[in-house]
């Protein structure tokens, strides 16, 4: 049996991750849940939006599935921890969100995203089909800037070959596991020189040992236009934090927004699936969430976890559901609440 952690989230969190745990148990997958507060109701609780039971069960289970987690706009919020260093002593360290100090703190190092159509989901283009993977380490968001003065402010872009090259390598064997065939990298090479420089000379190292896999290269301006214009023509897309960071809400965008988009944070020793959304406020607590992001990162999940039967299983009922009409979130055009398109999907998966 697979041990995952659920972080329920803020928001709309605890409504799309009950609904993903619904459609997994519902799948048949040999997986169970042990829930662990993070976000607002840990801090309210403990004092601490990351409370250590959160690392201690996932240094047990290795595998997150995780609701989105609040972040207030501007001011100096950073998200404290204290853990163990490189030489085993404790050491106090903080980050600019809940999210990024877990893909920090747990080694994940690529955020993948995979983007495509499905049916009766609104949007203008009906072929997409890629995958982004996105450097998850470092970049802008090390989170290293400082006011040089009252009106002037400025940070850090950090780019190493190390972390470089490691998802290159990992955006490759994906690319290549399943059957997939171009990578494009995006960059802005010709103005900043040595960060994007660097980075994408890592790539084009690393594709040396995939000639079966193509290497393009775009900067990452005009890949915008590109990927607004014709996103049939892309396949698999290799971006820094930032740029994969914004280009992954484009991408979502083009096969229907943020309530359709799954991500996954893969590390060498543990995983953690969430959605590309945040928590909406807006409509937290209404029942009228659409939780397929958040299904279809329980469906990244149980691949992760080999549990590709199960996997392929939701993946057909969601789609169903999607396809038949008859029940559908209103961001997709229907009236159906958050419970009752889950409900749905779990009768699919009963009778299949
Ligand atoms: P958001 O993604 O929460 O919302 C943007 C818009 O999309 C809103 O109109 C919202 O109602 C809609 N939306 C999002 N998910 C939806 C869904 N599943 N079904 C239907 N409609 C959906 O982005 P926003 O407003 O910028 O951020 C809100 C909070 O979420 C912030 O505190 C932000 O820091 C946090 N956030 C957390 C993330 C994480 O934990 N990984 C990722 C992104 C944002």
């Amino acid at each position: 049996m697979h041990r995952v952690t659920l972080i329920p989230g803020d928001g709309i969190g605890p409504e799309v991750t009950s609904a993903a745990r619904a459609v997994v148990e519902a799948s048949g997958a040999d997986v169970a849940f042990e829930p662990v507060l993070a976000g607002q109701e840990a801090e309210k609780a403990s004092g601490t939006p990351l409370p250590p039971a959160v690392f201690e069960s996932i240094a047990r289970t290795k595998v997150a599935l995780k609701g989105p987690t609040y972040t207030p706009f501007g001011g100096n919020y950073r998200v404290r921890v204290e853990r163990p260093n490189a030489q085993g002593n404790l050491e106090q360290r903080s980050y600019p969100s809940l999210a990024i100090t877990l893909r920090k703190e747990l080694g994940l190092f690529v955020n993948l995203r995979p983007i495509k159509n499905y049916p009766n989901v609104p949007s203008r283009y009906d072929k997409v089909d890629l995958v982004i993977f996105r450097e998850n380490s470092e970049d802008l968001y090390i989170g290293n800037e400082r006011m040089v003065d009252e009106n002037t402010a400025e940070g850090i872009k950090r780019i190493t070959r190390v972390a470089s090259e490691r998802v290159a390598r990992f955006a490759f064997d994906y690319m290549r596991k399943v059957g997939r065939k171009k990578i494009t990298v995006g960059h802005k090479a010709n103005v900043m020189k040595m960060t994007d420089g660097l980075w994408l000379k890592s790539a084009q190292d690393v594709a040396q040992a995939y000639p079966d896999i193509a290497l393009d290269q775009r900067v990452v301006d005009a890949l915008c236009m590109e990927l607004v214009m014709k996103p049939e023509t892309f396949d698999g897309l290799l971006l820094t934090n930032l740029y994969g960071d914004i280009i992954s809400d484009l991408a979502a965008g083009l096969v229907g927004g943020l309530g359709v988009a799954p991500g996954a944070n893969i590390g060498p020793d543990c995983a953690m699936f969430e959605a590309v959304h945040g928590t909406a406020p807006d409509i937290a607590g209404k029942d009228i969430a659409n939780p397929t992001a958040m299904i279809l990162s329980a469906v990244l999940m149980l691949r992760h976890l080999e549990e590709s039967q199960a996997a392929d299983r939701i993946e057909a009922a969601l789609t169903a559901v999607l396809a038949e009409k008859r029940v559908i979130t209103r961001d997709l055009g229907g009236n159906a609440g958050t419970r009752a398109f889950t409900q749905a999907i779990v009768e699919k998966l009963k009778s299949n």
